[in-house]
C-alpha cells in the first residue's frame, strides 16, 4: 500500500473533489497537505450537494481524513464545517496538523485591504486571508494549531507578534484589533478542537506502508507558487512536490499520481489564459458548466483545452495517469478546438513561459476537432459518441499520458473508468 495523488493540472476547479470522492472508497485515508478555504470542492451524492473548503472530500465516505502541516487553518471556518457535516449525521473522523498554521482575522483583513490597493492590479484572491497567512509562516511569525491549545504560550507568542501587526493595519488604516477578545476567540477554538488536532506526521508514517493514503490536492498547478503564472498564483505548492512538505511523507512513498483536468479550462481571478474565449463560447461553458466558484461566487473565465499548460503540468507532477472531467459540457458543440501551441513574436513554442509577460502575449495555435453530442451521464467508454472518444485519445496521444477515469457528469455514477 502506498500514497495515492489527485491534483489538479489546469488553474483549480478541475472536478478534483469528485474524483477524489471516486478514489476515496479504495483509500483508508484521505489527505489535505496545502492551501486553506480558499478552496471549494463541490460533491453530488443523490439528491444532496456538499460544499467542503477544508475537509478533504473523503469524510462523505466516512475515511479518516486529514489536514496536514502544509495547511493553513482558519479555526471558524473548519468548525462550521464539522457542524454542517454532523447536520448530515456525518461525524467527522478528522486530525489536524498539529505544525498547521492558523489563519487569523487579520490575515484575511489584510488580504482584502493588499487586494483593494492594488486596484486594476489585484490578484483576485479569494480574501480567506490565505496569502498573509504563508507570508507570516515564512517569515516565521505565524502561529500553529499546537499553540492554541496553550495558553501560556499562545499569549507569549500574541504578545511577540501583535505590535507588529498593529502597526500594519494602521498602516493600512484598517482599525486596529482588540488583542484580548482575540486571545479569548482562538483559545476557545483550540478547546474545541483540540481533540482532532495531533502530530500528522507520525500518524500518516505510521500507516502508508500498510494503508492506501490518498492526497487530495487544492487549487492546480498553474495557480502554483513557483509553477504557476506567477504573481497571478496562491501561496502554496499543490503540485506533488507539496505533499512530501505539506504532509511529512517522502517521495518514495508516493505510488501513483492521478492529475485532474476538465476537458476546456477555466480560471477564476486575474492573470493570463491563452485560450480564454470572451465571447459566445466562453458563455457557453460558463452556462453550462455551472462556472461559478464554489468558494466565491465569481463567474470563472472558460476557453478551450490548452495541451501545452497541460504537458507542463503532466511534467511537473510526473502524472501517472489523467482523469479527464465535465466532457459532457462539450456536448453539443460543432467543432472543438485544442490548443497545441502558442504563438509568440511570430515563432511557435511549446513550453510554457515563465513570464507573464511573454505568456500575456501569446496567442493559441489551434487544431479543431469535430464535435458531439450524448456524453453526458454515459458509463462506458463505447457507449460514448465516436468524436468524444477521438478527442480522449487526441489528448491521451499528445501529452502520452493515459486517460484513466473519465467524468460524464457531476453524479457520482456519471464517470467511466477505462481498462487498463
Ligand atoms: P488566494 O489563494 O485566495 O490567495 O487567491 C490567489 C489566486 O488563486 C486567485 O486567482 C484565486 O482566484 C485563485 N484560487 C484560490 N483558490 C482557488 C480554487 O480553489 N480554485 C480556483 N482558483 C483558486
Amino acid at each position: 500500500m502506498a500514497g495515492i495523488v489527485i491534483v489538479g493540472l489546469q488553474w483549480g476547479d478541475e472536478g478534483k473533489g469528485k474524483i477524489t470522492d471516486y478514489f476515496a472508497s479504495q483509500a483508508d485515508c484521505v489527505v489535505r497537505y496545502q492551501g486553506g478555504n480558499n478552496a471549494g470542492h463541490t460533491i453530488v451524492i443523490g439528491e444532496k450537494k456538499y460544499k467542503l473548503h477544508l475537509i478533504p472530500s473523503g469524510v462523505l465516505q466516512n475515511k479518516k481524513v486529514v489536514i496536514g502541516n502544509g495547511v493553513v487553518v482558519d479555526p471558524a471556518v473548519l468548525l462550521k464545517e464539522i457542524e454542517m457535516l454532523r447536520q448530515h449525521n456525518i461525524e467527522p473522523d478528522l486530525m489536524v496538523s498539529d505544525r498547521a498554521n492558523v489563519i487569523m482575522p487579520f490575515h484575511r483583513m489584510l488580504d482584502g485591504a493588499e487586494e483593494t490597493l492594488l486596484g486594476s492590479k489585484k490578484v483576485g484572491t479569494t480574501k480567506r486571508g490565505i496569502g498573509p497567512c504563508y507570508s507570516d509562516k515564512i517569515a516565521r511569525r505565524g502561529i500553529r494549531m499546537h499553540d492554541l491549545l496553550n495558553e501560556e504560550e499562545f499569549r507569549e507568542k500574541m504578545e511577540r507578534i501583535m505590535p507588529i501587526k498593529q502597526r500594519i493595519l494602521e498602516v493600512y488604516g484598517l482599525e486596529k484589533i482588540d488583542e484580548e477578545k482575540l486571545i479569548e476567540e482562538y483559545l476557545a477554538y483550540g478547546k474545541e478542537l483540540g481533540k482532532y488536532i495531533g502530530d500528522t506526521i507520525y500518524f500518516l508514517n505510521s500507516i502508508i506502508d500498510e494503508k492506501e493514503v490518498l492526497f487530495e490536492g487544492a487549487q492546480g498547478t498553474l495557480l502554483d507558487i513557483d509553477y504557476g503564472t506567477y504573481p497571478f498564483v496562491t501561496s502554496s505548492n499543490p503540485v506533488t512536490g507539496g505533499i512530501c512538505t505539506g504532509a511529512g511523507i517522502s517521495p518514495k512513498k508516493i505510488k501513483r499520481i492521478i492529475g485532474v483536468a476538465k476537458a476546456y479550462v477555466t480560471r477564476v481571478g486575474m492573470g493570463p489564459m491563452p485560450t480564454e474565449e470572451k465571447g459566445k463560447i466562453g458563455d457557453f461553458l460558463a452556462e453550462k458548466g455551472g462556472e461559478i466558484g464554489t468558494t466565491t461566487g465569481r463567474r470563472r473565465r472558460c476557453g478551450w483545452i490548452d495541451l501545452v499548460a497541460l504537458k507542463y503540468a503532466c511534467m511537473i507532477n510526473g502524472v501517472d495517469e489523467i482523469a479527464l472531467t465535465k466532457l459532457d459540457v462539450l456536448d453539443g458543440l460543432e467543432e472543438i478546438k485544442v490548443c497545441i501551441a502558442y504563438e509568440y513574436e511570430g515563432k511557435e513554442i511549446t513550453n510554457f513561459p515563465s513570464s507573464i509577460k511573454i505568456l500575456e502575449k501569446c496567442k493559441p495555435v489551434y487544431d479543431t476537432l469535430p464535435g458531439w453530442d450524448g456524453v453526458k451521464g454515459k458509463k462506458k467508454y463505447d457507449e460514448l459518441p465516436l468524436n468524444a472518444r477521438k478527442y480522449v485519445e487526441y489528448i491521451s496521444d499528445w501529452l502520452k499520458t493515459s486517460i484513466g477515469v473519465i467524468s460524464t457528469g457531476p453524479a457520482r455514477e456519471d464517470t467511466i473508468k477505462m481498462e487498463s
